[in-house]
């Protein structure tokens, strides 16, 4: 058969269900079809029949068993390696010549290299990655969309599946402000990302994840799709935190401890002095002087109040631990939230647990956490929010869980790994030390606090062993 190299190219590219290739007549592949390509995987152009398929047969040979097997009725075969799996194909070669070069050229047509029956390692290998209960893959084309997405990622980013494969990205996340995404668009413009730390929170936990994302190309080199790779390392990141933590709380309890006293000591003297000193003024009529020393006694009672909350920090106070129940104490509390609420024109709206649970705390300490964190909520918000606490037994895990949720700004990204740490804050007259010291009761009670927010409303939830 004699044809030029153009339509040589031209024929076995349009051979699309036919895995093809060239050689020259020294065993150099010079061309090969999309079909060969994607079931091995690689363009084999440029490389010999022996460093492509450990195929060691010249092509001449190869040429001549296929010849001789023909006349004689048998089906030619050559053995041939994939992916190191050796496997005999069907083969059919034709000897050509290339009427533009003279040249002698075979044309190779490998059979059964596409049966879809024997999964290929690299087939396998993409199967168990999608199934891995530890990795979470997305699978992404050029437009966009979503082509595949593992079990895991279906679980830790609360997605269904079904619902999802073959949507564009943009409408999956279309809830998630943009800055806030798994995957940006710019991805496929090239922006990849190693080991970069996100944080993600589906409807009920929040995760830490350490993402992966890389460019799919073809064997052209043209971008074809993107994947993104994560691993949830929300209990590296946490037991890394309560490390940090513990260590700044040990020291804020030294401090604490020497210093605390010796604050409160001349406090208390000052008070007194400060008291004879408001009788004086009362008495002799001096009410501007006797309003400056009202001033000056809720600032001192401020500051010893801050002394209570740092030496509580630092070291343990006396606990009266008692079997109590948490909507109980919960109502005792609801008269406080509400005042505090309606001096900010919001609105609480509060679902006890029907069957009442039984938790073992200090009273006291459970009445400051459910007031620290409703105060947050209700400091958050503006007028017209709602504050909603609702509490859920979970009897298989034997825990209370309480939802304290407003209608807030939600706390950003960069803030919200920061909210625990003892004198953080964002408030002008805040101490920063309410959710500090709300995590080192519920702590001491064998309980967790987790909080959820993605740019819009906030929630803590409190689980608390019960009896
Ligand atoms: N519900 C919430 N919505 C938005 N941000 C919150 C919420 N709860 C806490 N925060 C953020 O966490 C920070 C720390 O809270 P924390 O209760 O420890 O201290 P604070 O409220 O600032 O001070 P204090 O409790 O002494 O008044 C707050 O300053 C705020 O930025
Ligand atoms: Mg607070």
């Amino acid at each position: 058969m004699d044809l030029s190299m153009d339509e040589l190219r031209v024929f076995i590219q349009c051979s699309t269900n036919q895995a093809l290739l060239v050689t020259d007549d020294k065993q150099r592949i010079v061309m090969c079809n999309s079909a060969l390509t994607s079931a091995i995987g690689k363009c084999v152009v440029g490389e010999t029949l022996i460093q492509a398929f450990k195929l060691y047969d010249p092509a001449s040979k190869l040429h001549n068993e296929c010849e001789k097997a023909s006349k004689t009725g048998r089906v030619p075969k050559l053995r041939i390696s994939v992916y190191g799996r050796v496997r005999e194909s069907e083969y059919e070669m034709f000897r050509l010549r290339a009427v533009d070069t003279g040249e002698t050229m075979y044309l190779l047509h490998i059979k059964q290299l596409l049966s879809k029956e024997e999964p290929t390692i690299l087939q396998q290998f993409a199967g168990s990655l999608m199934k891995d209960v530890n990795l979470g893959v997305l699978l992404i084309d050029a437009d966009f969309t979503l082509i595949d997405i593992s079990d895991m990622a279906c679980r830790v980013l609360g997605l269904n599946k079904n619902d999802i494969i073959n949507t564009p990205m943009d409408r999956i996340f279309s809830s998630v402000p943009l800055e806030h995404r798994l995957v940006q668009p710019s991805l496929l413009e090239g922006v990849i990302v190693r080991n970069h730390a996100v944080s993600w929170t589906n409807n009920r936990e929040r995760y830490e994840l350490l993402l992966d994302s890389n460019l799919l190309k073809d064997f052209m080199g043209r971008t074809v799709g993107a994947y993104v790779i994560f691993k949830d390392v929300t209990n590296l990141r946490s037991l890394e935190e309560q490390v940090q933590r513990s260590d700044r709380l040990a020291m804020i309890g030294q401090i604490a401890a020497g210093t605390a006293h010796e604050i409160r000591n001349p406090l208390t003297s000052i008070k007194g002095f400060l008291q004879v000193l408001k009788n004086s003024f009362v008495e002799s009529g001096m009410e501007k002087e006797k309003s400056y020393t009202d001033i000056m006694l809720t600032e001192i009672n401020r500051i010893n109040e801050l002394v209570s909350e740092f030496l509580l920090l630092g070291k343990r106070k006396n606990v009266n631990f008692d079997k109590m129940s948490v909507t109980a104490v919960m109502s005792e509390m609801l008269p406080i939230i509400n005042n505090e609420a309606l001096l900010h024109g919001v609105t609480v709206q509060y679902e006890s647990a029907s069957d009442a649970p039984q938790v073992i705390a200090d009273r006291e300490m459970l009445k400051q956490v459910f007031l620290n964190i409703c105060k947050n909520g209700i400091e958050a918000m503006t007028e017209g929010g709602v504050l909603s606490i609702s509490e859920k037994v979970d009897m298989d895990e034997r825990k209370v869980h309480i939802d304290i949720h407003d209608t807030g700004p939600g706390i950003p990204n960069f803030v919200i790994d920061k909210i625990f740490d003892p004198f953080f804050t964002t408030k002008e007259n805040g101490t920063g030390l309410g959710l500090s010291v709300c995590q080192r009761i519920i702590h001491d009670m064998g309980g967790t606090i987790r909080v959820a927010s993605k740019g819009f409303g906030t929630t803590f939830t409190l689980c608390i062993p019960i009896l």
